[in-house]
C-alpha cells in the first residue's frame, strides 16, 4: 500500500492518476474528506501532519509514503516508523542545493534531514519553479486579456508536476532510486511573456503580458502569502542563480519520457483558465 499525502494538489494528484493507473494499491491522504475532491473509488483517509496522532489510521498497513513537507517531519515520521513503513518519497525543493541560507532552502532542509535520521528508505525529490504556479493568474485572465507581472523576461524551466509524480512513481515503487536525491525541472526555460502566450493559445485567445514593479506584485501577493515566502518567491523570479535556469534531463534519466513543455502544461490545464 501505497499513501499519498498532498493527494489533492497538484503533484500528489497526478501520482495518485499515476499510481491507479497502474493499479498498485494506494490511499489518498486529505485533512478533510468531506471536502476532498478525489475519484469515487479512491480509498481515502484523514490525517493532518499538524496532529501526528491523526495519522495512525493512515500510516497502518502502509509500506511507501509521497510525503509533502510540512515542517512536522521529526514526529509525523515517528508514526511512520512506529506503523511499519518502510519508504518515505519527499517533495522537497531545488532551494535546498542552490539556495541552502534562504527561507525556503532551509525548511525544506530541515524537513530532509528528518528523513534521513528517521531510518526509513529514502529519496528526495527536489523541483524548481511549477508550472502549476501560473494559476495565480487566473483571476487575471478571466477578467481580461492581460496578465501582469515583474521579470516578464526573465526565463525558468518551469516543471508538469506529472513530470515530479512519474519520478515520485519510480522512487516509490522501485529500489533503484534509494538513498538518492534528484533536481527536477522542465526541459526548457520559459519566460512570463512566453507563458503567457502559451496559456493564450491553449484557451483560444490572444492574452499579453504587461510588465509591473516587484514592490507592486509583493503588495499583491502579501494578501495571501507570508512575507518570507513574498520575497523567497520574487528573489527566485527575478534573481535566478545558473544552476535554477539550467533545464535539466533528470525526469527522461528516470522515466525514459522527456520532460513536458510548459505548453503541453497549459493545453493539458486549460481548464484552469477558462
Ligand atoms: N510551487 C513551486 O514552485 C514549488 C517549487 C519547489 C518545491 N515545491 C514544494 O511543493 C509543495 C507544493 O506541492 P503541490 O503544488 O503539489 O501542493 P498543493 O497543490 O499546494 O497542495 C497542498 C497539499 O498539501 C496538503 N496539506 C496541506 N497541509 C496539510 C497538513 N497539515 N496535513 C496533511 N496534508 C496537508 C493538502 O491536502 P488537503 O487540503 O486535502 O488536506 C494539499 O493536497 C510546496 O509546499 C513545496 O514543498 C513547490
Amino acid at each position: 500500500m501505497i499513501l499519498v499525502s498532498g493527494a489533492t494538489g497538484n503533484v500528489g494528484g497526478e501520482l495518485l492518476r499515476l499510481l491507479r493507473s497502474e493499479d498498485q494499491p494506494v490511499r489518498a491522504l486529505t485533512r478533510d474528506p468531506s471536502k476532498a475532491v478525489l475519484p469515487a473509488d479512491v480509498s481515502v483517509v484523514s490525517g493532518n501532519f499538524s496532529s501526528p496522532q491523526s495519522l495512525v489510521e493512515a500510516f497502518s498497513g502502509v509500506q511507501a509514503i509521497f510525503l509533502m513537507m510540512s515542517g512536522q517531519e521529526p514526529e509525523v515520521l515517528r508514526q511512520a516508523v512506529k506503523a511499519g513503513v518502510k519508504r518515505v518519497v519527499l517533495l522537497s525543493s531545488m532551494a535546498v542545493k542552490t539556495r541552502p541560507e534562504s527561507f525556503v532552502g532551509k525548511i525544506h532542509s530541515d524537513a530532509e534531514q528528518a528523513v534521513e535520521e528517521s531510518g526509513l528508505e529514502w529519496s528526495f525529490l527536489r523541483p524548481g519553479q511549477f508550472a502549476t504556479n501560473t494559476r495565480a493568474w487566473a483571476p487575471q485572465i478571466s477578467s481580461g486579456d492581460v496578465v501582469r507581472t515583474p521579470y516578464g523576461q526573465v526565463a525558468l524551466p518551469a516543471i508538469h508536476p506529472g513530470d515530479i509524480a512519474a519520478v515520485a512513481l519510480a522512487a516509490l515503487t522501485s529500489d533503484d532510486h534509494v538513498g538518492k536525491s534528484y533536481s527536477l525541472t522542465g526541459p526548457v526555460s520559459v519566460t512570463p511573456v512566453e507563458q503567457v502566450a502559451a496559456i493564450g493559445q491553449a484557451i483560444g485567445r490572444e492574452l499579453r503580458h504587461e510588465e509591473i514593479a516587484a514592490e507592486q506584485a509583493a503588495k499583491q501577493m502579501s494578501a495571501h502569502m507570508p512575507a518570507e515566502i513574498v520575497e523567497a518567491t520574487l528573489e527566485f523570479l527575478g534573481r535566478p542563480t545558473p544552476a535554477e535556469t539550467d533545464a535539466l534531463r533528470t525526469v527522461e534519466t528516470i522515466t525514459g519520457e522527456p520532460a513536458r513543455s510548459f505548453t503541453q502544461w497549459a493545453n493539458d490545464y486549460a481548464g484552469w483558465f477558462r
